[in-house]
């Protein structure tokens, strides 16, 4: 080897760089560029954008010069809204002391992943899971543990039993979304209680992500581990402003933990992103204030959407579902189907509908596939008329 030779860049990167796994939803998606006409609804988010009451939020702090940085833990303002929010949700006091405002749900994960992992630690999670989370794992050079959910009487269950099996005193933190992406399980506030009480005998953290923590269907929030842990749990619950306000594109969400955390995480923000974009924040604001009838809308909405998708697969042949209770995602087995990466390609060319592989999940989602259906019913109506010839 020429010593005056540079070394191929990606070579020189840090060895668990190497193993990041690539988004297999987005392998999907990148074959669907340039095809005309394809029903897009791999990926997870609405088809409405921002309600205009948050834009004029936001066109209203840039017009007032709110263009400086802000706070680290984010400006008092939102972190006061954010906790009275939750308290009035929750039915029981959270301080804005606990609230820290992240530059996305996204970040709010990796920060917590930050604070607690590193190559000497594992993380048990439950799966099938979104797959963000097992990226952030590798970069930190930890070893996920996963823990299967189970399918009875047509739903998905936990057995707490196998999560405390996969624990050891290498552990570092469990990882719980609730409500799921993919598959809309939602976890009890008694398994919670059940889970934290384990947690706190091994000085085992949880991280609870709870982005769709509105999006239900039959009743008003998601059990939270804000109702059943005490201040000063090792819990760090995820929040974000994607889902419930519809602002994918602003990257804002929260984190909730105990108060004592604060200036660190004060400092994980100002390394990482230096704070959440400042009229971002002023929106968040009066999203959080003035969005309750907004949220109501959009779950009306996609309650709506939920039963036509789910009539519609229910009675295609090859496909097994049950409805979910919360998120916005169809997770349905399909018979017969060994490969859903292959079977995602086949739907994309030949059904013209882009759907999420069920393998983007983890090996427990093999067999299934991902349906978005937050978007109209015009646009779902034909999307299952498209694939209906592929699963009967
Ligand atoms: C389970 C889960 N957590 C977190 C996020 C990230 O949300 P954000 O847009 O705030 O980064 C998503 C987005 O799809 C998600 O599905």
């Amino acid at each position: 080897m020429s010593p005056d030779r540079p070394v191929r860049p990606e070579l020189a990167l840090r060895p668990a760089i190497h193993t990041l796994p690539t988004s297999r939803i987005r392998e999907i998606s990148r074959l669907g560029v340039g095809l005309p006409g394809v029903i897009p609804l791999w990926f997870g988010e609405g088809d409405e954008s921002t309600p205009k009451f948050i834009t004029d939020a936001a066109a209203r702090a840039l017009a007032e010069g709110r263009t400086f940085y802000t706070p680290n833990r984010g400006i008092p303002e939102l972190r006061a809204a954010l906790a009275v929010y939750m308290s009035g949700l929750y039915g029981r006091p959270i301080g804005e002391d606990r609230v820290t405002v992240t530059a996305s749900g996204m970040s709010a994960i990796m920060l917590a992943m930050q604070c607690l992992m590193d190559h000497t630690g594992n993380i048990v999670h439950v799966t099938p899971l979104w797959p963000n989370f097992l990226g952030d794992v590798t970069i930190m050079g930890a070893e996920p543990r996963a823990v299967p959910l189970g399918e009875r009487g047509g739903g998905w269950v936990l057995d707490l039993e196998r999560v405390f099996a996969a624990c050891d005193d290498n552990t570092r933190a469990v990882v719980v979304n609730s409500p799921s992406n993919p598959t809309g399980w939602m976890m009890t506030n008694e398994e919670q209680s059940e889970l934290l009480a384990f947690c706190r005998r091994r000085g085992i953290w949880i991280i609870a992500d709870e982005v769709y923590a509105r999006i239900v269907y039959d009743r008003h929030h998601a059990p939270s581990f804000l109702e059943v842990a005490e201040p000063e749990d090792l819990l760090f619950v995820v929040n974000s402003f994607s889902k419930s306000w519809s602002m994918t594109g602003w990257r804002l969400g929260w984190l909730t933990t105990p108060a004592a955390l604060g200036p660190t995480l004060e400092m994980m923000n100002e390394y990482n992103v230096a704070g959440a974009a400042t009229f971002a924040q002023h929106a968040g604001v009066v999203a959080v204030r003035e969005g309750e009838s907004y949220v109501t809308h959009l779950v009306e909405r996609y309650h709506r959407a939920r039963d036509l998708v789910h009539q519609r697969l229910s009675g295609m042949r090859r496909v097994r579902m049950s409805a979910p209770d919360a998120a916005f995602y169809a997770f349905f087995a399909v018979e017969g189907m060994r490969d859903s990466i292959a079977f995602a390609r086949e739907v994309l060319f030949e059904g013209k509908v882009g759907l999420a592989p069920g393998a983007a999940f983890g090996s427990t989602g093999e067999g299934y596939m991902r349906l978005c259906f937050a978007s109209s019913n015009e646009l779902l109506s034909q999307a299952m008329d498209r694939i209906e010839p592929l699963l009967s």
